[in-house]
């Protein structure tokens, strides 16, 4: 069957060319395994490099105190311990290691004056632990990551989406999807496939995300019988651009109030005093967003509805050196000099700590040979992360994956790619140009950003969320009618319409898992449930598909080892 589809064959296929796909790729390289790579854009245009401020390792070279310990401690109380105390365990320990690596590999980190790796302080760390290049960190690691890859002879797909994993009975054979240049379909086998393909900040209308963050990978792997875990866990980066409105949403790193940078409301105060006096700028993202977020509502906004950060206090050289994109990007965008005054940023939907479910030490989902690494899985953050342990994660359990995948594919014989679901993956692309009369998708997509933004943001309640997913429904049965004009060729109507699919779906698995977790934690506040809740705090939501249900279901936290329970109790 597979002859009528142009075919590639692979040991380990990675989904996503971000920091978690490369590191993954070029593991399962090293292992010896064949890889391919696919990305849905082009190499190097990945979200990664929206993590601009640093990447979390406790390296002790600013902070001589810091250590795996603290930086354990700091991302479990970050992520008001829901987290996977295993991953969070792995990534403290092993983040040093990879940062040592990224610089072996070619990653100019800024220095300190004795010629260390420099470190910034971020909110929710205890010590200066952010790794950085200016305050374009993660464009440093997606540059040495993709010339290691490329150099070592990883296999890439540019400008190819996938569709649809293909299964053999309960194993991955492989994956069906379509170029985007000229929409031929394309068919690849594998062994072992490993998701990486980041989060799904394009249902939100206000985003630092870019246009292929719609949730594919967890849809993918949703439909293919894999768990995800704690879905409800959306980030609002406190700092996004708010004026003008065509940029609305563009990152403001962390890395400004790492700097110094202060918050004020048009009142010239200085508002975290009232939400995390002992913080302030660097308290935790959930908690800052809130503030602005509230502060705006209340009437304290700025003119266009947003805060002041400022950073013009600190000598202009400085600024220009630490913060260079920063200083450009408000100069050319805004025409805001941030040496001589104040940003106005508002939050932005940035992250999502839920995801794929994994185990802690493979990044293997509950479906064997499916992996999934970085933003597309869940576990390591809980209910918020904080700053900088993105990147972090991407190479400590990207590495793991790329192992794990590759190991994977040598012991276990080739699946069969059934013809029935590559027609069936067919006929599905197919369906949008056979009506005549439906939808657009692009009016769809502008209704699901502004649901998934009034409904489902920063706070929430019983009857919003009832609500959006009453209008969820709707948004169902309008893309059975949706529709795309013209050929396969260049065509991001047509890209849009399966886009959307994914989007809605994990949308619904936000909003449930919003529903049922009855209280406030890290970045979920619920208006109705204000308040942090015992029995919730000791459970995860689950979310699988059961026939044609999306089941949520709760499980129970894992207990933590005694040794690290004592590392939490300790009071610093
Ligand atoms: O603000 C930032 O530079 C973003 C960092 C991150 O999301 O980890």
């Amino acid at each position: 069957m597979t002859s009528s589809y142009e075919t590639h064959e692979h040991d380990v296929l990675i989904i996503g060319a971000g920091g978690a796909g490369l590191r993954a790729a070029i593991e399962a390289l090293a292992q010896g395994a064949r890889v391919g790579l696919v990305c849905k854009s082009l190499l190097g245009k990945a979200h990664t490099v929206m993590a601009e401020g640093g990447i979390a390792a406790a390296m002790g070279n600013v902070d001589k105190a810091d250590d795996w310990r603290t930086h354990f401690r700091d991302t479990m109380r970050g992520g008001k311990f829901l987290n996977n105390w295993r991953m969070a365990q792995l990534h403290a320990q092993e983040a040093p290691e990879r940062v040592r690596e990224l610089e072996h590999w070619g990653a100019l980190f800024d220095r300190t004056e004795d010629g260390q790796i420099l470190q910034r302080a971020f909110g929710g760390h205890t010590f200066k632990r952010l790794c950085h290049v200016g305050d374009r960190t993660g464009l440093e690691l997606i540059r040495t990551l993709q010339d290691r890859g490329v150099q070592q002879g990883i296999d890439v797909y540019m400008e190819c989406t996938i569709t649809r994993l293909i299964r053999d009975g309960d194993r991955i054979a492989g994956a069906f999807g379509y170029w985007r240049e000229q929409g031929r379909f394309v068919v690849f086998k594998a062994r072992s496939i490993v998701i990486a393909t980041g989060g799904i900040g394009k249902a939100w209308k206000v985003t630092s995300n870019s246009w292929e963050y719609t949730a594919d990978g967890m849809a993918l792997a949703y439909e293919t019988g894999a768990e995800l875990l704690d879905m409800e866990f959306v980030q609002f980066h406190p700092t996004g651009m708010v004026w003008p409105p065509g940029v609305q949403g563009i990152l403001v790193t962390e890395a400004v109030r790492g700097e110094g940078g202060t918050l004020k409301n048009n009142r010239g105060e200085r508002f975290m005093e009232k939400y995390d006096p002992k913080r302030m700028e660097l308290s935790t993202r959930d908690v800052v967003a809130r503030a602005i977020y509230t502060e705006v509502r209340e009437g304290r906004g700025t003119e266009h509805g947003g805060a002041y950060l400022n950073i013009s206090h600190k000598p202009a050289d400085y600024v220009k050196k630490k913060l260079p994109s920063m200083y450009h990007q408000f100069k050319e965008l805004a025409d805001v000099d941030i040496t001589t005054g104040p940003m106005e940023v508002g939050p932005t939907c940035h992250y999502m700590m839920g995801g794929i479910r994994v185990d802690a030490e493979t990044g293997q989902s509950t479906v064997p040979g499916l992996f999934a690494a970085g933003e597309a899985a869940a576990g390591l953050h809980g209910a918020n992360r904080l700053g900088g342990n993105s990147l972090s994660d991407l190479v400590v359990f990207g590495k793991r994956a790329g192992t794990a995948a590759a190991e994977h594919s040598s012991r276990v014989q080739s699946g069969a790619l059934d013809a029935e679901q590559l027609e069936e993956a067919e006929r599905e692309m197919l369906a949008p140009f056979e009506r005549t009369d439906g939808e657009f998708p692009y009016e769809i997509h502008r209704d699901l950003q502004e649901t998934m933004h009034s409904l489902v943001g920063i706070f929430r309640n019983e009857e919003d969320l009832q609500k959006a997913l009453g209008e969820l429904e709707k948004f169902k049965r309008r893309l059975e009618s949706v529709r795309a004009d013209g050929s396969r060729m260049f065509n991001p109507g047509w890209h849009l319409t399966r886009d959307l699919r994914s989007m809605v779906l994990i949308s619904e698995a936000v909003t449930r898992s919003a529903l049922a977790r009855r209280e406030s934690r890290g970045a979920h506040s619920r208006i109705d449930y204000p308040n942090l809740d015992d029995t919730w705090g000791k459970q995860n939501n689950i979310i699988v598909k059961r026939g044609d249900t999306m089941a949520l279901e709760q499980r129970p936290v894992a207990d933590l080892p005694d040794e690290l329970k004592e590392i939490l109790a300790e009071n610093k």
